[in-house]
């Protein structure tokens, strides 16, 4: 019972009244390697208690100060990189140094929001009425942004420090509380750096992380009455929720089906460098990896033929071997991608590679010749499967991007600028990436998805902003 990791409430580490566990299964060996309190729904209302009354004191104390304690937290959790990253290893399976990368983007992105709010936060708005037909100049608005209150975070497992903290740091520095629910494999990584803020002498009750079910303590917590804002990232749950939440703020990043639109005249060895990277890092387990390549026919052998050597230099095993492709983070997971796969197999997709798997490890492979009745053609694998479609026009590669429900993003290789920027205007998502694959950073970029892909707009400025509400004051004169 004392290998279970205790959950945040109040300023204190507790064990759950629950006497239960929820057990993390390592991807790689698929044996439990950490568990954590399963919380009840009685200590939920007790951290939504003290977020609460927390938060009111959080919002009087100075802007300067509540930056101090970020950039606090920012070295601390640098200094923690090492065990921070060792737990991202064991739970979710991210190759060694791209954990470690992890949690110095998350420090750097901490001191980011408190630089960036004391600039945003520092500033309000002075209107006078005798503008608008009919007034005197007898008003004198005093406008600026206050916290919304209370703010409900839920990151994914596959950022679960960063995409954390992309939303604690802008709430806090806007003057909110924070309620932390990790993803399950994530969730041991999650505590450790929160107990970086811990250290940095936050106010308690500020912050706080419960573990459990979502089963059981998700909708409870997602439509609780003391939530003021929901910041999500994940899948299809988002859809969910987004249903259910009352009138609150809803901040959402739900996935995507990335499109890279190659033309004729594009730099071939860039764009199969560019697919490497945006297709596989984190075995393609990003939101914003690239996952559908739309090549106009007449170069499709080429650069197939270049990413395919590519492919084969991909070095396949544990995380712990910095390995590229390493195992996805569920059996169930595995299971989803590998229907995909048979999918596009029984439907005659050409397989560049020979599909290949071993418990949750996927070797990565390239799926050439995909057509529009295949689901991997629509279909977010979260996995190393990269489908091409041949098309014969840029109208065909924009539609197909259009047609999906997905808006994220998307990129389009070419050497004429100028049809690049036509062809991003034509594209419907949320951010065009002009010879270079999708990606969300640098984190203080608007970061936005349309459709099913998300509500709102994230990175640093927007993220502070969408946690704050206008509060005006006005001075009517005699
Ligand atoms: O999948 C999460 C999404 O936010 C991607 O982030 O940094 O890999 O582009 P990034």
């Amino acid at each position: 019972e004392d290998d279970v990791y205790k959950y945040y409430s109040d300023g204190e580490w507790k064990k759950s009244s629950s006497g239960k566990a929820v057990s993390i299964v390592n991807p790689t060996t698929r044996k439990t390697q950490y568990k954590v309190q399963a919380c009840t729904q009685e200590e939920v209302n007790k951290v939504m208690e003290s977020a609460k009354s927390a938060q009111k004191a959080w919002a009087k104390t100075p802007l300067w100060k509540r930056a101090e304690l970020l950039h606090k937290a920012a070295a601390i959790l640098k200094e923690h990189k090492a065990p921070i990253a060792e737990c991202l290893v064991k739970e979710i399976a991210k190759p060694a140094k791209d954990a470690v990368t992890e949690v110095v983007r998350s420090g750097d992105l901490v001191s980011y929001c408190a630089e960036e709010g004391v600039r945003i936060l520092g500033e309000g708005k002075f209107l006078v009425s005798d503008s608008f037909p009919g007034n005197e100049r007898t008003k004198y608005c005093l406008s600026s942004k206050i916290p919304l209150g209370v703010i409900l975070a839920i990151p994914p497992f596959n950022y679960p420090v960063n995409l954390a903290v992309s939303k604690i740091g802008p709430a806090l520095i806007a003057g909110n509380s924070l309620v932390l629910k990790p993803p399950t494999q994530g969730a041991v990584s999650c505590l450790h750096m929160v107990y970086c803020f811990h250290l940095a002498g936050f106010p308690k009750g500020l912050i706080s992380c419960v573990t459990g079910k979502g089963s059981e303590i998700g909708d409870f917590l997602t439509m609780h009455p003391g939530v003021n804002c929901i910041s999500f990232t994940g899948g299809d749950t988002g859809i969910a929720i987004s249903k259910k939440a009352g009138m609150i703020p809803l901040q959402m990043e739900l996935g995507g089906k990335d499109a890279c639109i190659v033309l004729e005249d594009a730099d071939l060895d860039l764009v199969a460098a560019n697919v490497i990277k945006g297709g596989f890092s984190y075995s393609g387990q990003r939101c914003t990896a690239v996952k559908v390549i739309l090549a106009m026919e007449s170069i499709a052998d080429a650069l197939v033929e270049k990413v395919n050597a590519k492919v084969a230099k991909l070095t396949v095993g544990p995380p712990e071997d910095n390995c590229d492709i390493t195992p996805v983070v569920s059996e169930s997971s595995a299971n989803f991608i590998e229907g995909l796969v048979m999918d596009a197999k029984q439907k005659g997709a050409t397989f560049c590679q020979e599909y290949r798997r071993e418990g949750n490890l996927i070797w990565p492979v390239l799926l050439d010749n995909v057509r529009p009745d295949m689901r991997i053609a629509w279909e977010e694998p979260f996995g190393p499967v990269l489908p091409v479609i041949r098309i014969n026009s840029v109208e065909e590669g924009i539609h197909h991007c259009n047609a999906s429900n997905f808006g994220l993003q998307g990129c389009i290789f070419t050497r004429d600028i100028n049809k690049a920027i036509l062809i991003s205007d034509a594209m419907e998502t949320g951010t065009v990436q002009i010879n270079s694959a999708p990606a969300r950073g640098p984190d203080h970029f608007p970061f936005q998805g349309l459709r099913d892909s998300g509500i709102g707009s994230q990175g640093i400025t927007n993220s502070i902003n969408m946690m704050t509400k206008i509060k005006s004051t006005v001075i009517n004169l005699p």
